[in-house]
């Protein structure tokens, strides 16, 4: 029987909202929940049985599964890792910190994941994601694009709605991304930003304000998610909504082009040696394609930064 099946490994804030935000899409016949307390995921399970009979969303059978389940899923998300709990004085800090405990995790996930399948598309959020995502695709014998990374949809998200807000227009009308790390030292691709078709020299008269400083922008999209973290403890809106934009790329094949973190073959001169988010073609095996869009000087300087930042992190586990 050709059902649709998902399974979502780490149950946390992020995980839970995943999967409240991906039942609404009433694309899956199973979702199967993996956590290292089983009771989280029993619960969780348990507690979106019972929002479905007041929706008109498909009997969607959701349970506390086992690494069995990924045999016959179509798509695995792992939003488990370490996490960062904030404190008074030590406020969201870098995600690199995370990168020895996470990588440890995402090891033992992968290894779990590969004894039961090698066919399922794999999406990653775990922080740092982009070393995440090359301890994966790079340390374990899967097919090539079916393992990516969440990487900076996020931070596209908090681009368009900065700008959004700056020129008084829908965050729809912009099209604008983030490139690079999932993190400080990810940078916008302004010298290819339009809002529908209008470029970025066109803005400050035509919606009346003032010229875009790329920097300020810039840090903007970076200051954004300590601002969320800093105020309630934990960021999981945001991702759940990118994660759920990218499981319905995948599910329908709809061929959308998002920026997401994957393993650079040949692009910009990486081969192999660094993984960072860049636009690719999302459809049903995954990353159906990569697309190295031509930067400007500023951009290209930017993303050889931001390079060079993920390869330290990546060194430091050993990826
Ligand atoms: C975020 O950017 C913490 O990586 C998470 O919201």
């Amino acid at each position: 029987m050709n059902k649709q099946k998902l399974t979502i490994i780490g149950i946390g804030h992020v995980g839970s909202y995943v999967l409240s935000d991906i039942m609404k899409l009433g694309l899956f016949s199973e979702i199967a929940l993996i956590d290292s307390n089983e009771n989280i995921s029993k619960g969780e399970a348990l507690d979106q049985l019972h929002a479905n009979p007041f929706t008109f969303m498909p009997n969607t059978k959701v349970f506390s599964g086992t690494y069995q389940d990924c045999a016959d899923s179509d798509l695995v998300i792992v939003s488990a890792g370490a996490s960062i709990v904030p404190s008074e004085e030590e406020k969201m800090p870098d995600r690199a910190l995370l990168a020895e405990n996470s990588a440890k995790i995402i090891r033992e996930i992968m290894a779990n994941i590969v004894a039961h399948t090698n066919n399922a598309v794999l999406i990653f959020i775990t922080n740092p994601v982009d070393t995440i995502v090359h301890i994966a695709e790079n340390e374990f014998d899967y097919p090539a694009g079916k393992i990516f990374g969440t990487g900076t949809m996020l931070d596209t998200a908090r681009l368009k709605r900065i700008l959004a807000d700056k020129y008084n227009i829908d965050p729809k009308s912009i099209t604008a991304y983030m490139m690079g790390e999932h993190g400080m030292t990810a940078f916008p691709v302004l010298s290819r930003a339009n809002i529908q078709g209008f470029k970025m020299s066109e803005w400050k008269d035509l919606f009346e304000s003032t010229e875009i400083d790329q920097v300020s922008i810039k840090n903007q999209v970076v200051q954004a998610a300590y601002d969320v973290f800093n105020g309630k403890g934990w960021t999981n809106a945001g991702i759940a909504q990118a994660v759920t934009t990218l499981v319905k790329a995948v599910m329908l094949d709809e061929r959308s082009v998002y920026p997401v973190s994957t393993t650079l073959r040949g692009q910009y001169g990486y081969n192999g040696n660094v993984t960072l988010s860049m636009p690719c073609i999302i459809g049903r095996n995954g990353i159906e394609k990569q697309l190295e869009i031509i930067l400007d000087e500023e951009e290209e300087k930017m993303l050889r930064e931001s390079a060079a930042y993920i390869q330290n992190i990546m060194s430091s586990v050993g990826a």
